[in-house]
């Protein structure tokens, strides 16, 4: 919505991350409360770790509707909400809050957001073997719902004891044996050889680090999907020497838009209108 628009009924909504200047989510959320002439404004908070319990008890305390958490917040603030919802505690983590009458709840859309994109490419994980790299808080989402839709899944993260406890977690879970390795060149070469998907979920090739890529391109083949939930680039090295490999490839724009109008719709009670959205969001990676 428009900054002149905004009068003292306006509800506010926005994200709180670090660093978080460049954000789309505020063009995304913006576009889509002015085309359903929604009164709520959307602002980024620039929120350090040091300071995330006292800018949560600052949702109360200023009346904000809800906000969306991102890098490094999303595990972290989950002991300073009133309520989890279900699937965001067992996946543990959140990215969306909302504020009902002073009750702070926290949500996953993660997990929905890239199922949506999935199933936009037509994609059925059942039975797939599929490696996801790392093991942060969007990679928990993914794991969980991989896990839930009968994936045989590998973890390979930098820290090997983090994936082995992400592996732990979800095996426990889903009574599944999910394997845990460390990102090394060995042992990627290994577990592609027998994989039919990679989710890449560690900021490793995310702008302003455009060259860098978690998967050497000798590693790579034709017979893969490879999806990158890095948005920005909107292809990333790993996408582009994929392609080039003749694999399927899928960028982390559609699993963005599709998060963020999970928590539209659960902000505003409102259906979102996800081309809204999507264009505003494209537009908005348009922008120096
Ligand atoms: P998010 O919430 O977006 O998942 P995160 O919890 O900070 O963010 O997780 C970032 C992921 O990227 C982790 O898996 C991290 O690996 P470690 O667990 O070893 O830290 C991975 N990552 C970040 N920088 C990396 C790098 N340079 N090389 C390999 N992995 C990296």
């Amino acid at each position: 919505m428009n900054a002149d628009k905004i009068s003292g009924k306006t509800a506010i909504c926005g994200i709180i991350g670090d660093p978080i200047e460049h954000t789309v989510s505020p063009a995304m959320h913006n576009a889509a409360f002015g085309h359903l002439g929604l009164d709520f404004v959307y602002v980024p908070f620039k929120v350090k770790s040091e300071d995330l319990e006292l800018a949560i008890r600052g949702i109360k305390a200023l009346n904000i509707r809800g906000l969306n958490v991102t890098i490094p917040h999303k595990v972290a603030v989950m002991p300073f909400l009133n309520e989890i919802d279900t699937l965001s505690e067992k996946i543990g983590s959140v990215n969306t809050i909302v504020n009902r009458d002073g009750e702070l709840k926290g949500y996953n859309t993660d997990a929905s957001g890239f199922w949506n994109a999935l199933q936009a490419e037509k994609i059925t994980p059942v039975g797939k073997k599929v490696i996801v790299l790392g093991a942060g808080g969007a990679a928990r989402a993914i794991v969980f719902m991989l896990a839930d839709k009968g994936a045989e899944l590998t973890i390979v993260n930098r820290n090997q004891l983090r994936a082995q406890a992400l592996a732990d977690m979800a095996s426990a879970a889903f009574r599944k044996n999910i394997k845990a390795l460390e990102l090394n060149q060995e042992n990627l070469k290994v577990a592609i050889k027998e994989a039919e998907m990679i989710v890449n979920t560690t900021s490793v090739g995310m702008s302003p680090d455009n060259e860098e890529t978690p998967v050497p391109a000798r590693l790579l083949k034709s017979d893969l999907f490879v999806f990158d939930i890095i948005y920005n680039p909107l292809e990333s090295r790993l996408l582009a020497e994929a392609r080039k490999t003749g694999a399927r490839t899928i960028g982390g724009m559609e699993m963005l838009i599709q998060q963020g109008a999970a928590a539209f719709e659960l902000w505003t009670g409102k259906k979102p209108p996800v081309n809204i959205m999507r264009d505003a969001a494209l537009k908005a990676m348009e922008q120096p």
